[in-house]
């Protein structure tokens, strides 16, 4: 089935020659074509341009999208949308001075969500992550990673990768699934974290791989949680099930997770809130992709990662979500692309290629989304009329979306199963 655009105010982000990412200057431009079409058939672009070209032929559908932008979907790269309960009251603790460190010291933090997915089903944690997915995919997501790292037993950890496996199957959206395993040390192990790492080591990955239920190995490489050796225990263990690193690093602390990270080949590196100019430096002439999550800063009131920094000293920058019920209990590209324009200073040409493309190499999807290019997936967002896509980021809070498509399918939700 063959559908046309016509008359589409603006289509952005329109790469004829397929790249991997944009970095440095070059993340300020932003390719469009004004007054365009696009075809998209079976769920795939087939050809785009001026609407003076606009091809003179029958199509099944045609939509006019007069006043209307079309942009790639967004791509998150890095999400914890598998939990089990909301932790709202830690959110009241923090209001009231406490630290989300100070939570965490007390049992809190990670091990309370943990604590609470061990006690849900299968299904049950199902059920509630599959709203999530829908609702990000409302708000223009069109290709996502999900983490595991709230079970932190063999079985509860491989209850929420299960979980992830039967979302990427039931909706059309793409899914890479990380396992986190390494997310915290959970209390049973509290006096044995390296027994906590031989057991993620020599009895999860092995299943994990068995039953191919991740595409990607991450650790919290932080100070109280995991070590640089500690890391690179688990991310040699994981190259040997073929695991490719996407790690948590300079958070709170800058301790070297950076470097291990660049060592390891990792695909990313995120939060990068705490970055000292040697770990600027030794992402130079890498192919490790700096994640930055904005919404993560601004709920937890820490510092934002230093996009203008990296993407200044010629670096490419991702931006993602990190939808996670402790530290971003929100799945909204739309507002993270505005906190990056508004607190990190970034244009929103820089917003919008660390959201798409960059995203997408950040998650290994590069070849399929993250631009408008012939052969890749029609996942779209059309928006509302708008002046111009500067609307995007300045109305923040105000997703300005109209209609999104997964691989060309108009999306209402309607659930997956
Ligand atoms: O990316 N920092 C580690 N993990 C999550 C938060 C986890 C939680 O608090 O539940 C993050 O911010
Ligand atoms: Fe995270």
């Amino acid at each position: 089935m063959a559908t046309l655009f016509k008359n589409i105010k603006e289509l952005l982000q329109v790469r004829k020659e397929p790249i991997s990412y944009v970095s440095g200057k070059e993340m300020n431009n932003l390719p469009t074509i004004k007054n365009a079409f696009l075809v998209i058939k079976d769920g795939i672009i087939t050809n785009y341009g001026a609407m003076d070209n606009c091809p003179n032929e029958t199509f099944e559908k045609v939509i006019d999208a007069t006043g209307k932008i079309i942009l790639p979907s967004w791509c998150d790269s890095h999400t914890h949308i598998v939990y089990a309960g909301n932790r709202e009251g830690e959110f009241i603790d923090r209001i009231k001075g406490l630290s989300y460190q100070d939570i965490a010291n007390k049992g809190g933090g990670i091990l309370n969500s943990a604590k609470k997915l061990q006690e849900t089903s299968e299904n049950d944690l199902y059920e509630e992550s599959k709203i999530r997915l829908e609702e990000v995919i409302k708000l223009g997501t069109g290709a996502i990673e999900i983490k595991s790292g709230y079970g932190l037993t063999v079985e509860a950890e491989l209850k929420m990768l299960r979980v992830i496996k039967r979302l990427n199957k039931n909706y059309s959206i793409d899914i890479k699934s990380t396992f986190l395993g390494a997310h915290a040390i959970p209390s049973q192990y509290k006096d044995d974290k390296q027994g906590y790492i031989q057991l993620l080591i020599n009895e999860l990955m092995p299943k994990i791989a068995n039953e191919q239920l991740a595409h990607y190995v991450d650790v919290f490489c932080e100070t109280g949680y995991f070590s640089v050796a500690d890391t690179k225990l688990i991310l040699e263990a994981g190259k040997k099930h073929g695991l490719i690193p996407k790690i948590h690093v300079n958070q709170f602390t800058a301790i070297g997770g950076v470097q291990v990270g660049v060592e390891y080949g990792a695909l990313s590196v995120d939060h990068l809130e705490e970055m000292r100019d040697e770990d600027i430096t030794s992402l130079l002439n890498t192919k490790t992709m700096p994640v930055a999550l904005p919404s993560c800063s601004y709920f937890l009131s820490i510092p934002y990662t230093p996009a203008r920094k990296i993407i200044d000293a010629g670096l490419p920058l991702a931006l993602a979500t990190d939808y996670n019920p402790g530290s971003t209990p929100s799945g909204n590209m739309n507002f993270v692309i505005s906190t990056a324009c508004i607190k990190m200073k970034m244009t929103p040409e820089e917003a919008i290629n660390a959201a798409t493309i960059n995203g997408a190499y950040a998650m290994g999807l590069e070849k399929q989304v993250g631009s408008i290019t012939i052969g890749k997936q029609a996942n779209l967002i059309l928006t509302k009329p708008i002046n111009s896509y500067g609307v995007i980021p300045y109305s923040f809070g105000n997703p300005q979306i109209d209609k999104i498509y997964l691989k060309g399918i108009e999306i209402n939700y309607c659930s997956g199963e």
